[in-house]
């Protein structure tokens, strides 16, 4: 399954046409698979766009795709340069945005870190890098785009995971920061309630052609993945972009605070692929081969 969306989506699909127009998504990691096309639902139904990231070329060539898509001349426009690290250059990105299209309905703080790493070998940079980049990023993000949620009544979602219900091995960093994000959020839910502001957060499973799903995965056949999922599949990008579509309607007008889990039932079986593996895959010289 292609890791993009057409106007199917919308011919086809269970949401009503134009249901986002006038609504403006601001995206971090919008260029890459997943926020990509959580991005292209958004703007099947009307949204207009902003996708921030740090890559130049990356960035501008998925606006441009993207509002092709669209059908919209500049419905997404790229913010490239931005580390999510860094709070001021998430600023200049919400300027930037406000500039272009004068508002922000949606954020999606989605831009993320991660390899796999058993701690011993994770330097306390490397555990610095995933959190500023996963947690860090996600505050920065919520909090520079906060006056302009204010003002439309907004709604926030945060990417989050699954690796924290339990102990993951080799993701001692990711789990911790996607903790982190959860109890953001609930917070955020509870704080901004009162202004209209919804909070939540998406926890992805084993997703069909991303980054996370080829770093994490290892030496683990697909088939074998499939079979310790309940539903017998991989997860798709669609599935996480139908979610997105719920989560920011008006039909989840009463949804604060929560954690979509869209993972096919996998993480009650436990999401560590490597598990059968256990604790053999520890003991080995070199374990991220596992
Ligand atoms: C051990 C590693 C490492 C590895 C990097 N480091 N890769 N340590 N094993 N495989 C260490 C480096 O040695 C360094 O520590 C520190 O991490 C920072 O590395 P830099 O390359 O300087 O950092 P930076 O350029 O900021 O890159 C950040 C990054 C990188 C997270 C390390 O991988 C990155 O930019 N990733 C973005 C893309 C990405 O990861 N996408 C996947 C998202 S999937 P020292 O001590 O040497 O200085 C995802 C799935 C979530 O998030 C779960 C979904 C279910």
């Amino acid at each position: 399954m292609p890791n993009t969306l057409d106007n199917s989506y919308i011919a086809n699909g269970p949401w009503k046409p134009a249901i986002f127009e006038g609504k403006v998504a601001f995206v971090t990691g919008g260029a890459g698979t997943i926020c990509r096309v959580q991005t292209e639902a958004l703007i099947l139904l009307g949204c207009k766009a902003v996708i921030v990231g740090r890559n130049k070329e990356k960035t501008q060539l998925a606006a441009k795709e993207m509002s092709i898509l669209s059908q919209v001349p500049d419905s997404v426009l790229p913010i490239y340069g931005v580390d999510v690290r860094e709070f001021d250059q998430l600023e200049r990105a919400v300027a930037l945005t406000v500039e272009k299209f004068g508002r922000i309905d949606f954020v999606i703080a989605g831009a993320a870190g991660n390899f796999i790493a058993p701690f011993e070998q994770l330097s306390a940079n490397a555990f610095k890098s995933v959190v500023s980049i996963d947690l860090l990023g996600s505050f920065n993000t919520a909090k520079a785009c906060l006056p302009y949620l204010k003002l439309s009544k907004g709604s926030i979602l945060f990417v989050s995971a699954t690796f924290h219900y339990y102990g993951v091995p080799f993701q001692s960093h990711v789990g911790a920061a996607k903790a982190g994000i959860d109890a953001l959020s609930n917070a955020l839910a509870v704080e901004l309630g009162i202004s209209g502001i919804r909070s939540n957060c998406i926890a992805p499973g084993a997703i069909e052609g991303t980054e996370g799903i080829s770093r994490l995965s290892g030496a683990v056949s697909k088939d074998q993945m499939c079979s310790k999922i309940p539903l017998q599949r991989l997860g798709t990008t669609k599935d996480i972009a139908d979610t997105t579509v719920f989560l920011f309607s008006d039909a989840a007008r009463y949804v604060t605070g929560t954690v979509h889990i869209v993972d096919g039932g996998m993480w009650h079986l436990g999401t560590h692929f490597g598990r059968e593996m256990y604790p053999q895959n520890l003991l080995v010289e070199d374990n991220a081969k596992l």
